[in-house]
């Protein structure tokens, strides 16, 4: 039987692709391999988001060629974002790999396997959505849609555009009736997957146009969804019928991941982010009001190019102002062929450096500091297995998207994929610690049917919020 390894980088896109070609390498009747010495074919799924992605990969790539080199019929396969921004590049710089392909050509790599092509293969169209591939989930009731490919957008930092193309959306009904496929075989949690969510529907052909607040709600009312997610919306396309749908649609969780970039107009302008500090700012107060306990989370991106000190002061202002949940910070990272990599005041890292550590002090303060909400509330955890850290315990995650750390109830088992009721005892910036109550642990049935049909999410989440509601 052939085996295969495949190695995943880069974003839940590119998680979601793994997870499909795996299902498609095991339809062709190849078995996952432990490592990659014993596999016969040696895949990557690649990032080029920033350069460290990139080196990385490259580190990975040379301990395929000495397998390769070891055993010539091995099969060297790279698929994702980095082997598109390669593709004049990858077989005269790598001749040791055999097929390389960009994220819209997944469906490809089975062509290239089922064929007896004997030269090295590359693969690089733009062609929307990729197919039906059978796909191998992590987590059984977890899921990721993707509902869009592709990025219209044209910020100067990015390389994605580049690399996916442009968006594509895919109908609402194929969407509804794969969440209702994937429902009926277990998923609880499904997280919507775009490089804009929220711009998803625009593009869809006349008498077929939906727009994102009305996908989430079609989502939403497919029968055992407990769990909405999506990532990421764009702060230009939010909404207020998006917003309003965390208010209103059960399943919708209480967190918005509202990628930030920078808190300076100037330096948002020549990013080409098309929306500036002041409409950032009311997006945000928009949420608070419609949504008050709802997890706010973020991108930022430090030392952009000519970013003067004062400019990041505004960005470490929008922190404090918007007080984030939690917030990836990133060190601005030129990108071959984006036009922020051609701009001539490229900050040298001796000022990168220190603004970084700057802002990552004020994001793990703050959010520290918004973490305490939770203690003393009664929180639903979705149970997704043992503890990291100690494996007696269990580790889930809240709504608000926080992890759970927590001791099982000795009388019950809570087992990965069931909903539970957990005390938060004590809260860091990043995790959330508490003990399983007793006899409260919910399934689906009986979590949807406890819920009553005249309160909303937010009701039920306010009702746990009282402290009188702790045991
Ligand atoms: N489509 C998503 C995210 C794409 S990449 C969005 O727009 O929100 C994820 C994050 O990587 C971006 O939000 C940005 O903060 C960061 N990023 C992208 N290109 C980068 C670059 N060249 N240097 C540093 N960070 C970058
Ligand atoms: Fe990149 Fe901007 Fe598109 Fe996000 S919205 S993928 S940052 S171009
Ligand atoms: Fe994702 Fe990296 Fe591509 S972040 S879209 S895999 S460049």
């Amino acid at each position: 039987m052939k085996s295969y390894h495949l190695t995943t980088f880069g974003c839940q896109m590119n998680e979601h692709d793994s997870e499909r070609m795996k299902g498609m390498l095991e339809s062709l009747g190849y078995h996952e391999a432990g490592s990659r010495e014993e596999a016969n074919l040696i895949l990557f799924n690649t990032c080029s988001i920033r350069e460290s992605a990139d080196s990385r990969f490259i580190g990975h790539l040379g301990e395929a060629k000495r397998l390769k080199s070891e055993d010539p019929s091995r099969v060297v396969g790279v698929g994702g974002c980095w082997s598109q921004s390669m593709k004049e590049r990858v077989f005269d710089q790598f001749p040791f790999v055999d097929v390389a392909f960009g994220p819209g050509q997944v469906n490809r790599l089975a062509e290239f396997l089922t064929s007896d092509s004997i030269t090295a293969q590359g693969y690089f169209e733009f062609e929307g959505f990729t197919g039906h591939l059978p796909m191998r989930r992590a987590r059984e009731f977890q899921a990721w849609v993707q509902i869009s490919v592709g990025c219209n957008c044209v910020c100067s930092y990015c390389i994605v555009p580049s690399t996916r193309g442009r968006e594509v959306s895919r109908p609402a009904d194929e969407l509804v009736a794969e969440v209702e496929r994937l429902a009926a075989d277990g998923v609880r949690e499904v997280t919507l997957l775009g490089q804009n969510v929220n711009s998803y529907g625009r593009d869809l052909p006349k008498g077929h146009k939906a727009t994102f607040a009305e996908l989430l709600a079609k989502v939403d009312a497919v029968e055992g969804i407990e769990r909405l997610r999506y990532t990421s919306p764009h702060p230009k396309d939010m909404r207020e019928d998006v917003i309003r749908a965390h208010a209103e649609l059960p399943s919708l969780c209480e967190h918005i991941h509202l990628p930030l970039q920078s808190g300076s107009s100037r330096v948002l302008k020549a990013m080409r982010r098309t929306y500036d500090r002041e409409r950032y700012l009311d997006r945000v107060r928009m949420i608070r009001d419609i949504v008050p306990d709802c997890s706010i989370t973020t991108d930022i991106i430090v030392g952009f190019p000519g970013e003067t000190e004062h400019e990041f002061e505004a960005t470490l202002e929008v922190v404090e102002e918007v007080r984030y949940d939690s917030a990836f910070t990133f060190v601005f990272s030129p990108r071959r062929g984006t036009a922020a990599a051609e701009l001539p005041e490229q900050l040298p890292h001796a000022v990168k450096r220190p603004r970084m550590e700057r802002l990552v002090d004020a994001v793990q303060r703050i959010a520290a500091e918004r973490s305490q909400r939770f203690v003393g509330r009664t929180m639903e955890v979705l149970v997704e297995g043992p503890s990291r850290t100690d494996p007696e315990r269990l580790r889930g995650r809240i709504r608000h998207n926080k992890t759970v750390n927590f001791a099982r109830d000795v009388a019950r088992s809570a087992e990965p994929g069931r909903l539970v009721d957990v005390p938060i005892a004590s809260a860091t910036s990043t995790t959330l610690a508490g003990k399983q109550r007793e006899r409260m642990e919910t399934d689906a049935k009986d979590s949807a049917s406890m819920r009553n049909p005249s309160t909303d999410a937010k009701d039920s989440a306010s009702m746990r919020a009282d402290p009188s509601a702790v045991a």
